[in-house]
This record gives C-alpha cells, sequence and structure tokens, in this order.
C-alpha cells in the first residue's frame, strides 16, 4: 500500500529534514504509520511539502540511521518495525568485538570476589553432598538466613522464612509477574524501564503501558490518570538509581505511589537492586504497603553477576502462590550459588565486594562528571550508569549509530521506551562495567568529540 503522508513542518525550530524525521517517529509511534506501509518516494514528499529534495534526502537517510524505515531495492522505502522486547534483551547481551562498551550495566569483573577460595571451603564442608538433593521451593534455611542478613544491611528487616530465593533479579521479576497476572492483563511500568520488563510482558501476553515521568520518576497524577482509563494490574518500579534514567525516587513519590496503589488496587513490584551500592531510602514502597508490594534484590550488580541469586520478599498472602509459580518455573534453585554468597556474607566478602565496588563507581562518576560538565547528565556517584540528554539535533539512534561506529557502545533511548510513543534525546551510558580508568576516559572523550562535532577523533580500536 503507498501512502500519502503529509505531515505539518514547524518552519521554525531546528533543521527542517529533523523535523521530519521527528514527525516520522512521532506517527510510527503513534500508530499513524503501520509498518510495513510504503513510503512516497523522495521527489513526491519534497513536492507535497514544497521543501528542496536534498531536505527529504537528508530526513531519509536520517531516518533509515534510526531505524524508522528501511530501502527495499526498487520496490521503495517501507515503515520499519519497532523491534521486539526479547530481541532487544538479546542483543544488550552481546561481546562487542573490538572497541570500548558503555552498553551494559554489568559489574566490572575486575572486583570480583575470590570464587577458588569460596569453592576451597566448600569442598571441606561435612554438608557438601547435601548441596546435591532438591532444596525446599524457596531455598535452604540457612541461605533464606544470609538473605535475610544482607537485606538488614539495606534497611529491609524481614523474618527469612518470608523470602524466596530466585536464579537472580530477572528470574525474580518474571516469576512475580507471572504470579499477580493472566495473559492480556495490563501492567505498567516507568515510560522508560529496564528491557528486561518489557521482555517479560512480551513473553506473558502482558500489555504493558508506560507511566510517564519527569525528574523525580513517575509523575502520580499521570499514572492516576492512566490507573482511570485503563484497568492496571501491577506496577513494576525500579526506584533507586533507576535504570536507566539515574532517578532516585524521592520518599514523597513513594508515598504517593502507595496511595495510588490503594485507590486504584493494583500490585507494586520494587526493583531495588541497586540498593546494596547506596544509602537506604527512608522506606521501601514494599515497608509502606507490606501487603501488596513485592520487594527484589539480586547480588548479580553488588556481588558479581555470575552469582545468580535474587531475593524476594513476598505480600504474605501472595507466599504460598509465589512458591508455587517458583516451583512451576525451575522447581528449586541450586543451592551451590547459595551457599557461595552465605559463606560470603559471613565472612565479610560481601560486605568488602561492595565497598570496593562503591569506590570504584565513586571514582568513574567523578570523572565522568568531569568530561561531560558541558552536557546534561544525571550522575550518582554509586551508579553502575548515568544518563546523557543529548543537544539538539542529535537523534539517540543517530548518536548510538555513530558512537558505535566510533568504537564506543551506548544504549539509546529506544531500548527502555515503553510502548510507541516517539522517545526522548537520551542515552545510558553505563560507567560501572568498565574497570579501566583510562579506557572510560578515553570512551568519554570520544562521545564529547562527536557531541561537539570534532570529527578528528580517531576510531578505538583496542
Ligand atoms: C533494574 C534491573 N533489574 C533487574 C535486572 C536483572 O538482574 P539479574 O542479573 O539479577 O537477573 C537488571 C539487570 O540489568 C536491572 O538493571
Amino acid at each position: 500500500m503507498q501512502l500519502h503522508w503529509k505531515p505539518e513542518l514547524p518552519r521554525k525550530g531546528g533543521p527542517l529534514y529533523l523535523s521530519l524525521v521527528r514527525k516520522l517517529e512521532e506517527d510510527i509511534a503513534q500508530g499513524r504509520l503501520a509498518v510495513g506501509t510504503r513510503m512516497p518516494t523522495q521527489r513526491e514528499l519534497a513536492d507535497e511539502l514544497k521543501v528542496a529534495i536534498g531536505t527529504v534526502t537528508k530526513a531519509f537517510t536520517e531516518a533509515e540511521r534510526r531505524g524508522l524505515i528501511y530501502g527495499d531495492g526498487r520496490r521503495g522505502t517501507f515503515v520499519g518495525e519497532i523491534p521486539k522486547p526479547r530481541a532487544i534483551l538479546a542483543s544488550m547481551n552481546r561481546t562487542l568485538p573490538i572497541g570500548i562498551d558503555l552498553s551494559k550495566n554489568h559489574p566490572a569483573h575486575a572486583f570480583d570476589p575470590d570464587l577458588a577460595g569460596a569453592l576451597r571451603q566448600i569442598i571441606r564442608s561435612p554438608r557438601i553432598q547435601s548441596f546435591l538433593q532438591y532444596p525446599p521451593a524457596s531455598g535452604m534455611p540457612e541461605h533464606l538466613q544470609a538473605g535475610a542478613t544482607w537485606l538488614s544491611t539495606v534497611g529491609m528487616r524481614v523474618d527469612p522464612e518470608n523470602l524466596h530465593i530466585t536464579a537472580g533479579a530477572q528470574h525474580a521479576l518474571n516469576v512475580i509477574i507471572a504470579t499477580e497476572t493472566t495473559p492480556g492483563d495490563i501492567i505498567a511500568a516507568e515510560e522508560y524501564t529496564y528491557p528486561g520488563v518489557k521482555a517479560i510482558a512480551d513473553m506473558l501476553g502482558l500489555e504493558l503501558v508506560g507511566a510517564p515521568m519527569d525528574a523525580d520518576g513517575i509523575i502520580p497524577e499521570e499514572l492516576e490518570s492512566l490507573c482511570r482509563s485503563r484497568n492496571i494490574r501491577l506496577l513494576y518500579l525500579n526506584p533507586s538509581l533507576q535504570n536507566p534514567t539515574n532517578i532516585i525516587m524521592p520518599t514523597s513519590r513513594r508515598e504517593k505511589i502507595v496511595e495510588l496503589a490503594e485507590r486504584y488496587n493494583f500490585t507494586v513490584v520494587e526493583d531495588e537492586i541497586l540498593a546494596p551500592l547506596m544509602a537506604p531510602p527512608p522506606s521501601y514502597i514494599s515497608q509502606l504497603v507490606p501487603e501488596r508490594a513485592y520487594f527484589v534484590i539480586s547480588s548479580s550488580k553488588s556481588v558479581a553477576a555470575g552469582l545468580r541469586l535474587g531475593f524476594v520478599v513476598a505480600p504474605s498472602a501472595k507466599r504460598q502462590k509465589l512458591g508455587e509459580t517458583l516451583q512451576a518455573s525451575c522447581l528449586s534453585i541450586p543451592p551451590l550459588m547459595a551457599e557461595i554468597f552465605a559463606r560470603w556474607m559471613d565472612d565479610g566478602t560481601v560486605a568488602k565486594v561492595i565497598a570496593r565496588r562503591r569506590e570504584e563507581l565513586a571514582a568513574s562518576n567523578k570523572l565522568a562528571q568531569e568530561i561531560l560538565s558541558d552536557f546534561k547528565v544525571r550522575i550518582h556517584q554509586s551508579g553502575y550508569h548515568l544518563w546523557l540528554e543529548l543537544p539538539e539535533g542529535w537523534g539517540s539512534m543517530a548518536f548510538a549509530t555513530e558512537s558505535q561506529r566510533r568504537g564506543v557502545a551506548v544504549s539509546p533511548a529506544e531500548i527502555f521506551a515503553v510502548g510507541r510513543r516517539a522517545p526522548v534525546n537520551g542515552i545510558r551510558l553505563s560507567v560501572g562495567a568498565v574497570s579501566d580508568r583510562l579506557l572510560l576516559k578515553s570512551g568519554l572523550e570520544i562521545l564529547v568529540g562527536i557531541l561537539k562535532g570534532n570529527s578528528r577523533q580517531e576510531k578505538v580500536t583496542v
């Protein structure tokens, strides 16, 4: 089907070709331009809009770079498909062949604890054979105790019997969301969210809607109007050092979310994966409404990414059902991982590795703050990532493509955006994964070079 498309273009405010790209982005996001529709030719569009053909050519080139349209030889140019959430998640886990990777929120491997030492101790344990049996579905009592002790260090007091062990936070979110919903339900999240949740919603056949945010996180009035118009079953939130925007939601906002959860009868899933790296908030949402909120934490960011251990605090009325879903997902978690964690809790390794990660993150974030001082960034000393608002004239996909070309991988806003609204021009820079500060410095300087239009910056190969 050939399209008749005549967008209204502002005659002021930035280059005309970018206005055209933005219109295209908006119309695709809002469903006015369906995937697969054939675009008018560049000449037809230029005539229709009464603009120079060069403007349309530039706009098409930019739109193609952003993945909004694609050319198919002589058949023409077509409206592109927004990437599927599960494909996004998979692509984020690919290893870059060369260059500096600021696209992944992985903990720096260089500061991981001593695994060989822990394994040597476990070998000598008289309990070693017990790790080869099926543990209870929620975890072995001594491992749950270690989890409860760890949670108390982040200000979350919990009885070990009220905990469930999972294979990391992604698994925890999967099990919680599956417990709370049935296919076709509507769930909400921050309008820019952790892509793992988009993938879960996609997998479970749920509709995920984005709640608009400001500098303090979800805007309560916006969430309320969403609740009035849609039947929201569950709200997923990442209130501290939010992925990707790095926002820390103030207590007053958390309290408003609680009020809304009670008024509109939705469940809250509070993902506090980075809580061990920062000072605890005065109260968690799960402490304010324990009967309708789940608390999730995991060892993957603060201890080690391969130690796949999540802890869930569930509302008391939901514990049994959560346990059943957990069993349906994997019967129980192999206890060896939890044993390593419990020993590291006991001998102070967890505390030491977290202190080291905090120190390193503070130094990396300070460096980033200095290098990016001319730009709008949201940086926190404990953040794994920072959020950079691109200056006018840059689209986040175009920027990500260009920085990748120069050897630095970053994550554009599109990866995190919920729904089909045109995303803001922001990028997430993961500073926490790069332990070599010189490498981090050169990566950030290359980005600054791009932002300042400095074409002398060379592509790095490391
Ligand atoms: C906000 C957030 N929640 C959950 C996860 C998944 O954590 P895990 O590795 O423990 O499964 C991530 C991973 O990046 C994350 O950023």
